[in-house]
């Protein structure tokens, strides 16, 4: 009697055993496949991101080709920045600052207005020197009312004169000065070179 006893709770002890095994590997069967369920979903995410990517490198590349397009200067135009510039270089004729600008303006664009450092920096670094040290490259800086202002309406903020205190109206730049100082106060009709300025977001 004794020994039927512990067999038969030996009996139910190893039949609870193999419920809970049962059940642990039921519910181990459940989270292996929630885990697959959640790595195709990751891999459907990676793909997604995949093809996103993918989708914008090809929109910036666009927009990138786009830009460059529209800051294509017109032939014997240099370009700095979002501007283009024509340095007019020939040994004749010099004109006047009018006709300087009526030149420019024929061509769709002004003479330069100077507006930064950098700017200044490029175009003295592009400007030759020829014939005497008073002879430059006209630039769109007037004297109006006693006001030095650009041909764009915008007051002069840099003040890179080299003759300050002269009474003429109108400025070139020169190549023989230091770059801070290389403006040169000259009459409208003083022939010299010149140089023009376009947007060239404008094409
Ligand atoms: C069932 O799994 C749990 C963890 O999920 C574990 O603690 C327990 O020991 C397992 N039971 C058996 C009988 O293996
Ligand atoms: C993964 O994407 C496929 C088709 O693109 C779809 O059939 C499947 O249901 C997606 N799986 C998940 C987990 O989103
Ligand atoms: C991919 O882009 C679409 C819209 O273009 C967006 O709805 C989706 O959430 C993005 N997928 C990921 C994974 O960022
Ligand atoms: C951008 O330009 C490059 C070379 O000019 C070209 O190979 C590419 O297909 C262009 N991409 C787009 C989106 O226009
Ligand atoms: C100015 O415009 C005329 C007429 O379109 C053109 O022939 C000439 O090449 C242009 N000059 C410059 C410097 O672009
Ligand atoms: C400069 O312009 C002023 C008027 O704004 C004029 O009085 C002066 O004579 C001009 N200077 C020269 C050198 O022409
Ligand atoms: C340039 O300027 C310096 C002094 O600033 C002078 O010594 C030199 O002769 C000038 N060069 C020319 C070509 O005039």
């Amino acid at each position: 009697m004794n020994e039927l006893m512990v067999i038969c709770v030996i009996g139910i002890a190893v039949a609870m055993e193999t419920k809970k095994l049962k059940l642990n590997l039921s519910d181990l069967k459940a989270k292996n496949e929630q885990l697959t369920l959640e790595k195709r979903d990751l891999q459907n995410q990676t793909e997604d991101l995949r093809t996103n990517m993918t989708k914008l490198t090809a929109e910036k590349m666009f927009f990138e080709n786009q830009t460059k397009e529209m800051t294509t200067c017109p032939k014997d135009w240099i370009q700095f920045q979002e501007s283009c510039y024509f340095f007019y270089n020939l040994n004749s004729p010099w004109k006047t600052w009018d006709q300087s600008r009526q030149f420019c303006q024929s061509n769709k664009s002004d003479l330069v207005v100077i507006s930064s450092l950098e700017e200044q920096t490029f175009i003295k670094s592009k400007i030759k020197y020829y014939y005497d040290t008073l002879h430059g490259y006209w630039i769109g800086l007037q004297k109006v009312n006693n006001i030095w202002i650009w041909v764009d309406g915008s007051p002069d903020t840099l003040g890179y004169l080299n003759n300050p205190g002269s009474s003429d109206n109108f400025t070139c730049i020169i190549q023989n000065a230091t770059l801070t100082q290389s403006w040169i106060q000259n009459r409208n009709g003083f022939l010299n070179r010149f140089i023009c300025e376009i947007k060239a977001l404008i094409f």
